[in-house]
């Protein structure tokens, strides 16, 4: 049995596609059964359903300023279809205690930086702007506090001269491609052996 994994995205959702990519393999220990977004316009969601899976939006719009509210209803979604893990790609709002706690252990983020440097937004910008000759990403477990849980895996590339944002952007995100699915795999096939 692979286990079910839901996404939650905020917008293109390259690194959903290349999780939805790497689940098409026979071995691969998860499938994705369902993507959702905190905003209608997040072009991710097109991608998913073009894939063949369920996406929707949960729009935090329709839920003002309750956010305890927006997310029990995305854990509504997740749990009603059949949801084992949430893998966190490119979401881009703050969860509350309410989710993380109750996916505690269960719930997966991709960040684009080589944790515990550089939580937060702009890391890009922030890496040039510090001199460092190396950057990357990683995949974590999500806890309350921001960008601190556990490190799952990381991977590094060069900070090259000349480099601005978008090209660095660019770089680490060719390794997040790569690192998320393996991350995501290697998380599931443990879990299935617990
Ligand atoms: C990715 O670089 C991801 O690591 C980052 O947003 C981008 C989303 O791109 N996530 C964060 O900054 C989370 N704090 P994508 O929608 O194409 O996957």
């Amino acid at each position: 049995m692979k286990t079910r994994v839901g996404v939650l995205i905020s917008g293109r959702g390259s690194n959903m596609e290349a999780l939805i990519e790497a689940s098409r393999a026979p071995d691969c220990p998860y499938e994705i059964v369902l993507v959702l977004s905190n905003k209608s316009d997040a072009g991710g969601l097109e991608t998913a359903r073009a894939a063949g899976i369920e996406a929707r939006a949960v729009d935090q719009k329709d839920f003002f300023r309750d956010r305890e509210g927006h997310e029990r209803a995305l854990d509504a979604a997740l749990r009603g279809a059949g949801v084992e893990v949430i893998a966190l790609a490119g979401y881009m709002r703050v969860l509350t205690p309410f989710l993380v706690k109750a996916w505690e252990g269960r719930m997966m983020n991709i960040h684009p930086s080589l944790l515990p440097l550089f939580p937060g937004l702009d890391t890009h910008n922030r890496v040039i702007a510090a001199g460092h000759a190396e950057h990357g990403c990683t995949v974590h477990l999500v806890t309350v506090g921001v960008d601190e849980g556990p490190v799952v895996a990381q991977a590094r590339v060069p900070v090259l001269p000349g480099d601005d944002a978008q090209s660095l952007s660019e770089r680490v995100l060719v390794a997040e491609h790569q690192l998320y699915p393996k991350a995501l795999s290697d998380f599931c096939r443990k879990l299935a052996a617990a």
